[in-house]
This record gives structure tokens, sequence and C-alpha cells, in this order.
């Protein structure tokens, strides 16, 4: 595995022991990717499933057929169906070692002195399709990513460094490579889910304390003042989805999610992001 791919591994390990403190992130989450699914014929997939500390695993293979859980990280995807006591459910697919965004070799090899050319960002749209798709089963009636975008991100600014030039375009081109890789994962009239955290309690003092109806009305605010993570606010990620080229036009539905908190360690964040649904007509 790459130094990239690595420092995943190693942040997994430092949160392997956050179960409590992921409850209730789990329990809005594990909503979310429960929701609908009363036929017992659906197919889940989870992008970035890591721990599986923010996904009951039990409640989400009661609600559809199939769960495939996706990450880099095999050894956490492992230990956390074990610790679930799932291993082994036929219904449950561990998908380790998959790089999602197929690139972190070309990430690992970046520096602050690096100039990034056209090809390196065609590849970060194009790959995840071509590369990381292709060693996935795909048809899914939802496909999710679980607070998998933040770390992507984050990921190419350690490699390049905050203020590197380039960085706005590679965050880009990532977010269309993933964006591309939940549609091509997807079934025709299947949905997408990308649920992102929008900001933390280190620019949002208050947001600890916010009540579920505080935090129904904050995005808005936020968009407005500008406070949130570059790149991850619902309506950003909702004008990337339908500016894209291959993906906007098969959209036939997209709607933000509504925010709860997850607190991990020292900080608290605001969870939100997108549901997509496809055409469909939508082909490959
Ligand atoms: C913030 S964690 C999500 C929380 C996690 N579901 C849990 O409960 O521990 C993000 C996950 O994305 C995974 N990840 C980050 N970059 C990845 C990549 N390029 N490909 C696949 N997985 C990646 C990490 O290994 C980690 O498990």
């Amino acid at each position: 595995m790459d130094l990239l791919g690595g420092r995943q591994v190693a942040f997994n390990a430092a949160c392997r022991g956050q179960w409590e403190a992921f409850a209730e992130h789990r329990r809005c989450l594990t909503d979310v990717l429960a929701r609908g699914a009363t036929s017992r014929g659906s197919r889940l997939c989870v992008l970035g499933a890591g721990n599986a500390n923010d996904l009951d695993l039990p409640a989400l293979l009661a609600a559809h057929r199939e769960v495939h859980l996706v990450d880099i990280d095999a050894e956490s995807l492992a230990l956390g169906a074990a610790r679930q006591g799932v291993a082994g459910h036929p219904g449950l697919r561990l998908h380790g070692g998959v790089d999602v965004t197929a690139t972190l070799g070309v990430l690992s090899g970046w520096s602050p002195t690096s100039a990034v050319g056209r090809a390196d960002l065609d590849a970060l749209a194009a790959w995840p399709v071509s590369r990381a798709a292709a060693v996935l089963p795909g048809g899914f009636d939802r496909v999710a990513s679980t607070c998998l975008l933040s770390q992507v991100l984050e990921t190419a600014a350690h490699a390049l460094g905050r203020g590197h030039r380039q960085l706005a375009d590679v965050e880009a081109a990532l977010l269309a490579g993933h964006l591309r890789l939940m549609a091509r994962l997807a079934a025709p009239g299947g949905e997408a889910v990308l649920v992102a955290e929008s900001v933390s309690s280190d620019t949002l003092a208050e947001l600890p304390s916010m009540s579920p109806d505080e935090l129904a009305g904050l995005q808005p605010r936020l968009h407005r003042e500008g406070n949130h993570f570059r790149g991850m606010h619902p309506q950003h990620l909702l004008a990337a989805l339908r500016a894209d080229p291959s993906v906007g036009p098969r959209v036939a539905s997209a709607a933000s999610l509504m925010p709860w908190l997850w607190r991990l360690h020292a900080r608290t964040y605001l969870v939100g992001g997108l549901a997509f649904r496809l055409g469909t007509d939508y082909g490959r």
C-alpha cells in the first residue's frame, strides 16, 4: 500500500475505539441508508465504511438483501464486521484494499512544489470509474459515501500543501471523480447518497449545543457566510453534480439531506450532504 493509503489505515486505528461516541451519528446515518428499503431484495454499497463505527450493520442487513462495504483499509472492515457479530453473514460483502479514487499512488508522489498537469486532473476525474468501479460489483439500489469525501480532499491537501495554487482544481476533479463513481455503481433508477461534513465547531462554536430545528435551517446561513469546508457544502455538491457533463444529465432528482451532529474527539461536525436519484434510462 502507498504512503497515503497507510495514513488512512493509521487514522482508522486511532478511531477504532469510538463505538460509543459514534452512537448518535450511527443512528442518523443508518436511518438514511435503511430508509425506504422495505423490500428484502435491495442492494446497498457503502464507500468509506472503515471501522463501521457509523453503521448499524445488523439493521442494514435487515433492510437490504446485500450490504457491500468498500474501503482502502481491509483490516478495519473485517474488525468492524466482527465487532457487530455479522462477519460471515451471507448478505455482507467486504471489499477491502480498494482505493475509490484510484489515484492515491499518483497523489503519493506529489509535494508542494509539484505542478499538476491537465492529464493529472483528467485522471482524478476519470479513474474512479475506469479503475475503481472495475473491481467492484455494480447495479446497486443505493450507493452511499459516508464522510469519505472529506478524507479524499484532505489527502490531496496533505500531499500538495494547503497553499498550493492548484489545490482547488484538484479538489474539483476529485469531487467529479467521486460523483461519477457513485453514479456508475448505482443501478438505473438507483439512489446515491453523498454524506459529507459541512462545518465543524472549530469555526462554529455554538454547533454542539444547537437543536435539531436549528440544524435544519443552518445550511443556508453557512453558505451565505461562507463558513463551511471548501467544496463540501450541499449547495456546492449539487452545483457540481448538475454541471458534470457525464452525470448531470442523468440525474432525475436531487435533494440535500437533513443534517445532524457527529461528535469526534474534541470536535463536533455538522453532517449533511446530498441524495440524488438516477433516471431509469440511465445507461453506461
Ligand atoms: C472518516 S472515515 C468514515 C468513518 C468510518 N465509516 C468509521 O466508522 O470508522 C473515512 C473512511 O474512508 C476511508 N478512505 C479514505 N480514503 C480512501 C480511499 N481513497 N479509498 C478508499 N477508502 C478511503 C478511510 O480508510 C476511512 O475508513
